[in-house]
């Protein structure tokens, strides 16, 4: 077992953190040292301009880009990285794939597996990636899609449901894998607007369940009722995090109160 899937975290130490995280594309830096952590069963919302880096930093997050710089720790072991003999290594991709495993992420355009249904879709990680057997898959991915609302939904293509709907498909495809962590980019952002409601509240059950959760989000009443913690991300840094209330009402920096001005 790598030591990384171990599900409890040492005392004090939290769930998933990101310690001074950089990135660049061609030369321009997306990331300018990120410092951001999160507790188990905490939910935190991060709002932010577009073009900011928010998706980079949870793609560095999901593992599914490499930091140039900076450390992304589960339950305080190295995820994106080891030493051996004190010495730094690349992780070889084999071992990322396991790692991957703990964090579970959500795409503002679900990217379902189209020529799949929502049945495989969901059980497709379960069998491919953990090896278990196509009838455990099929009973565990029945139930997920039943726990999201889509139990009568199983043999249908993404094709033949609505935006809300594959977007719960997408949530049920990320949590049958038992992640750790639950990251969501703009979850509801493509959707016809009389859809957002019923993917925000499955999020809203799942947070209530107890999971941990980044939500990447313009949902500002979805921020309020579920977030413990609001983060405003501009320019490739965390500029402020509070609670909701403060967040909203009491902002600190100057371009949180001219963020929140937009949106309001
Ligand atoms: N794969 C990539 N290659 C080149 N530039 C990228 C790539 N991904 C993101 N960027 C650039 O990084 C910046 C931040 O993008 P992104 O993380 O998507 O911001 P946000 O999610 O906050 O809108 C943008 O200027 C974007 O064009
Ligand atoms: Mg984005």
């Amino acid at each position: 077992m790598d030591e990384t899937q171990s599900k409890t975290s040492p005392r004090g130490v939290p769930t998933l953190q990101v310690k001074n995280l950089h990135k660049q594309y061609a030369g321009t830096e997306v990331l300018k040292g990120v410092e951001f952590s999160i507790d188990k069963g905490q939910v935190k919302a991060v709002l932010g301009p577009s073009g900011s880096g928010k998706s980079t930093m949870l793609r560095l997050m999901a593992l599914l880009e490499p930091a140039d710089q900076g450390q992304i720790l589960l339950n305080g072991v190295q995820l994106n990285g080891e030493e051996v003999n004190g010495v730094p290594r690349h992780v070889p991709e084999r071992k990322l794939a396991v790692r991957r495993r703990a964090i579970g992420m959500v795409f503002q355009k679900f990217n379902l597996f189209p020529h799949m249904t929502a049945i495989e879709n969901v059980s497709s990680g379960l069998i491919n990636v953990l090896g278990i057997s196509k009838n455990d898959s099929r009973d565990q991915a029945a139930a997920m899609l039943e726990r999201v609302g889509l139990g009568d939904r199983s043999n249908y293509f993404p094709a033949e449901l609505s935006g809300g709907q594959q977007q719960r498909v997408a949530i049920a495809r990320a949590l049958v894998m038992n992640p750790e962590v639950m990251l969501f980019d703009e979850p509801t952002s493509a959707l016809d607007p009389e859809l957002v409601g019923e993917v925000l509240q499955v999020m809203e059950d799942l947070a209530n369940s107890g999971m941990t959760m980044i939500v990447v989000t313009h949902e500002v009443r979805f921020a309020r009722r579920a977030a413990d913690e609001v983060t405003l991300f501009d320019s490739g840094v965390i500029v402020e995090q509070a609670d909701p209330e403060n967040f909203f009402e009491n902002p600190q920096h100057k371009r949180t109160r001219k963020f929140l001005s937009h949106v309001h």
